[in-house]
């Protein structure tokens, strides 16, 4: 594949690639918010109950973690389905090797929603603080498993000559030197994502991010605003020290492919936004303050990057597949209707959000007019 990505590929694999990507890069935003989210709590809630209270960012994730978990749970449906179009055999392959243990991140992620909820309620309020960094751990854990099964399964598809051997000795772990560099990137990096994710939650809640931080704000004497640029600088940093751990995992002919015409480009484009983020966050250190012009670049910057690392990702995948054996089975799949059905079910279900948003606003307004 020597044709920038997703060019030179059948018009119909080309369609799909690129709803796959963009799906993906929506659940990308809400996992993010989640893995990096429940990690900065689960380090957060050791540092006890004062600083934890002096953390807007905190009481942020705490109250909005559950909701972005739904998001992320939601936007992991649209690149599921596609990537089955896509990578059919290579998908389906890994989930019956990994079997129970792929399996596992149901149980997992069931008990995680509940934890997070219970993180929230008024039955922790009246328990001792040792309760809040206990669950706020486990919570944490169970994320970290889950991304550690979609990495271990995207790489197990990856390796058709690990197959046999898996099946013949029925493991349910699957062993290989990129998966531990590989997960590490994924948790650095949705650093960066929850910076930014905060900073606009802040805003929206009412925080003046742009003036000096009060006194009782600041925690280990950093003020939002800086606390926002040490997550992201840090997270950047990790990422490329765990990019760096992770390249000699990756075959040579995926490696020609990122840096090559398929991947280059996109590398390149990625490079730029990740400096100009890096930059951005850098000034915000030094200046303590955080625009809404600056918000806006560094959004935009940052959605590019992620974009840039779907792509990169795909490209390693189109190195070890070759998509061309799907091409009927693709053309089919856009030959295949369905519309009607879509708009009924979009109309339905943009009724049932309508009433629920209307009744929630309902209580709450019955609520604070103390009626
Ligand atoms: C909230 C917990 C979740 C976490 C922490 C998480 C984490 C991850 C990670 C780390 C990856 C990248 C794997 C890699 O490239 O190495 C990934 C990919 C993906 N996730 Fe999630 N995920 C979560 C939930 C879900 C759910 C519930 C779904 C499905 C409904 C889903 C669908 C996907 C899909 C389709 C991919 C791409 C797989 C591929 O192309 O091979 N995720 N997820």
């Amino acid at each position: 594949m020597n044709t920038l990505f997703p060019l030179g590929l059948p018009a119909a694999t080309a369609f799909y690639l690129c709803l796959y990507l963009a799906t993906l890069v929506v659940h990308l935003v809400f996992m993010h918010y989640v893995l990096a989210g429940s990690i900065y709590l689960a380090v957060g809630r050791v540092m006890g109950r004062a600083r934890c209270q002096a953390c807007n960012w905190q009481s942020i994730i705490v109250d909005w973690l559950p909701f972005a978990t739904g998001l992320a749970i939601t936007a992991g449906v649209g690149p599921l389905l596609f990537a089955q179009i896509l990578y059919g055999r290579e998908f389906a392959t890994a989930n019956l090797l990994l079997s129970h243990r792929w399996m596992a991140i149901l149980p997992v992620l069931i008990v995680c929603f509940y934890l997070l909820y219970l993180q929230k309620s008024a039955w922790i309020a009246r328990r001792a603080w040792a309760w809040r960094p206990a669950i706020a751990a486990t919570a944490c854990a169970g994320f970290l498993f889950i991304a550690w099964s979609w990495t271990e399964n995207h790489l197990l598809m990856l390796d058709r000559a690990a197959w046999p051997g898996m099946y013949a000795t029925s493991s349910l772990w699957y062993e290989s030197a990129g998966v531990l560099p590989r997960l590490a990137a994924w948790c650095f990096v949705a650093f960066p994502s929850l910076a930014i994710e905060l900073a606009w939650q802040g805003r929206l809640l009412g925080d003046r991010l742009d003036e000096p931080a009060a006194a009782n704000t600041r925690v280990l004497g950093l003020s939002p605003v800086r606390r926002l640029a040490v997550t992201a600088l840090s997270g950047w940093a990790g990422t490329l020290l765990a990019a760096w751990a992770y390249w000699p995992a990756i075959p040579a002919a995926a490696r020609t492919a990122i840096t090559g015409p398929l991947g280059g480009p996109w590398l390149i484009m990625a490079a730029m936004a990740l400096v100009m983020q890096i930059v951005a966050w850098s000034i915000t250190l030094v200046s303590e303050r955080l625009t809404r012009g600056m918000l806006i670049v560094m959004t935009a910057a940052w959605v590019t990057t992620l974009l840039g690392i779907a792509v990169l990702r795909e490209t390693i995948r189109l190195a070890a597949v070759d998509l061309a054996t799907g091409k009927e089975l693709h053309q089919t799949a856009l030959g295949i209707g369905g519309l009607p059905v879509f708009l009924l079910f979009a109309v339905l279900n943009a009724v049932a959000i309508g009433w629920c948003i209307r009744t929630v606003r309902g209580q709450l307004a019955t609520r604070s007019d103390g009626t």
